[in-house]
């Protein structure tokens, strides 16, 4: 179900008792068969001589949303599973006459959910949301929620074995209830295709009934089929980056209603150049991790969104690339707000297993729902695939895969993935993957003055690809540690960074397509903030931090934030 922030909500969020099971022994047996005296029973003793080796309410707690990582150091590191358990107390008349979900914003990595010690629902995936019919299961009184998640990395996961951000644990975003009538508008989206039509689609859940859409601003007051694709012409005024006009549009289908802001604008490609509005446009942008502005903990809610892109703000960037896995929906709608462009991905990153028919079904669901959760922001203007995968045969019919589907889905929008570069010292860099084929716009992370390279050669570098397709830069960058100052030639100094920015920014302005130069449409450097990694262990520069933000990881600008504010003022 989509739209969700638009609807009655009844808030879950707060403190969860909480289980540490690395063993799994709450729903498994010493054989490792399913039990069914796991804790999702919420057992409570019920004569002295009971055996129950578990007590939720006696158990530590856990704030929910949040990562269990950076609310106990004992957990900073931990990989396994932990069980929440939450009391629903339902009032009589509660939930009476419609239905009732219990919708997860994110569980980080695969969650179970279960009500009253049943099995409800899995849920594989960490930063997708997911809902779970809970319609004629809460009765007035008290129910025990219990929710197991498990933020193992497995070979045939997404992402799989390694990744360069913290594996944050846990219920990460709100877990609320949300009450629809018996008929309900389970998807409902709307947006602008690239040739300027009003388009979009409805799917109700419940009977077959009409469904009356509103958007005043384009004149259109009508009925929709569920199921059919619908296209209107019209003309509202435009949204578009650092002019974002949102419009009223209702959607109604019996007792069911909701009114979203949606913001209409069309985006293409034309050879090497990018057309939001039909107006070229160079892309100004920033990559993110979903971290919050202070205390590297997972960002999560509207007031995260907020900081975070105040700082997008401040160094005037007109697009954010929202890596590597789907953000929460506040950040989408905090973009389409501010006017900032944005790309959305999801988390196939690096290796995994491509060869493993269950692996892409379960990237096709993650997909689907980075997709139909956002699919009516303006601002979303990428569906990207996939970050710096390996260029072999079955990883790029995989990705292939995805990328019909992203079409299908929703064909208004580009689609892409980041490339992994082969690191050559090249001034003339061609850009040659097969992958090139299937996608919109060549995105290429490059590190040209970091991983490899001389940085007096970056500006004279020269970019191609055969696609003959706009090529944005997705990554490039240098580490620093805040503070740290020193000689422009000294590794990890402000000063380095800094200047592997000037040359970076030299070679770029030698490039652009929207300037005729090149193939280069956009760039989003790595990375807006200094963020969390397990694999980033050089004692005093990362101690655990990736050293590549602009910002430090308490929000301190090092001297590149200034120099690429200045690229874009
Ligand atoms: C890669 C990758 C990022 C990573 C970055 C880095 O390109 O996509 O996730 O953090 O490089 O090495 O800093």
């Amino acid at each position: 179900m989509s739209n969700v922030l638009l609807r009655d909500r009844v808030s879950l969020d707060g403190d969860w008792n909480v289980i540490v099971d690395p063993y799994d022994m709450g729903y498994v047996g010493i054989l490792g068969d399913r039990t069914n005296r796991g804790f999702f029973r919420d057992f409570r003793p019920r004569h002295p001589g009971d055996r129950v080796e578990y007590d939720f309410d006696a158990s530590p707690t856990l704030t929910v949303p949040g990562d269990w990582n950076t609310q106990d150091e004992r957990l900073f590191y931990y990989e396994g599973t932990v069980w929440y358990r939450r009391k629903i107390n339902v009032a009589p008349g509660w939930f009476e006459d419609g239905r009732v979900f219990l919708y997860v914003g994110a569980a980080n990595h695969t969650s179970r959910v279960f009500l009253d010690g049943e099995e409800l629902a899995i849920h594989v995936g960490g930063f997708s949301p997911f809902a779970v019919e809970l319609t004629g299961r809460l009765d007035p009184g008290q129910h025990s929620l219990v929710i197991q998640v498990d933020n193992r990395r497995e070979p045939d996961r997404i992402p799989a074995m390694r990744c360069d951000w913290w594996n944050f644990g846990g219920l990460t975003r709100a877990v609320e209830l949300v009450s629809v009538p018996k008929i309900f508008l389970r998807h409902a989206w709307v947006t602008m295709s690239p040739s300027g039509a009003i388009i979009g689609g409805v799917e109700i859940d419940g009977a077959d009934a009409p469904v009356e859409l509103s958007i005043p601003a384009c004149g259109i007051d009508t009925t929709v089929n569920p199921g059919e694709r619908f296209e209107f012409a019209a003309s509202p005024e435009r949204w578009s980056p650092g002019a974002p006009v949102l419009h009223d549009v209702q959607w109604s289908c019996e007792d069911d209603q909701l009114i979203d802001e949606v913001g209409f604008r069309t985006v293409r490609t034309e050879g090497e150049k990018i057309l939001v509005n039909d107006e070229v446009t160079f892309l100004r942008g920033i990559s993110l991790h979903a971290e919050a502005t202070h205390g590297g903990r997972r960002s999560q809610g509207a007031d995260d969104a907020s900081e975070l892109y105040d700082h997008v703000e401040r160094l005037g960037a007109n697009f954010t690339r929202l890596a590597h896995y789907q953000h929460d929906e506040h950040m989408l709608r905090e973009a389409d707000r501010r006017g900032v462009l944005a790309w959305c991905e999801m988390p196939v990153y690096w290796s995994i297993a491509f060869d493993e028919p269950h692996v892409l079904e379960n990237a096709i669901e993650q997909l689907d729902e980075l997709i139909l959760r956002d699919r009516s922001r303006a601002s979303v203007i990428f569906w990207s695939i996939a970050n710096e995968t390996p260029n072999t045969p079955e990883r790029t019919a995989f990705l292939s895969q995805l990328a019909s589907r992203a079409r299908q889905l929703d064909d208004t929008r580009l689609v892409s993935a980041a490339l992994l570069t082969p690191p050559t010292a090249a001034t003339d860099q061609h850009v040659d993957d097969p992958l090139g084929a299937a996608i919109d716009t060549v995105a290429v992370n490059q590190y040209l003055g970091w991983y490899y390279g001389e940085r007096s050669d970056i500006a004279t570098t020269t970019w191609s690809c055969p696609h003959g397709k706009p090529i944005i830069f997705t990554e490039f960058g240098a580490g620093a540690k805040a503070g740290r100052h020193g000689r422009p030639d000294e590794i990890w100094t402000e000063e380095f960074q800094a200047a592997v920015y000037e040359a970076q920014l030299v070679m770029i302005n030698a490039n652009r397509s929207d300037l005729g130069r090149g193939p280069v449409a956009g760039i989003s450097p790595w990375i807006l903030k200094d963020f969390r990694a397990p694999v980033r262990v050089l004692p005093g520069i990362q101690d655990g931090y990736n050293r590549k933000g602009l910002l430090s990881e308490e929000g301190d600008e090092k001297l590149a934030f200034n120099v690429l504010r200045e690229f874009y003022q």
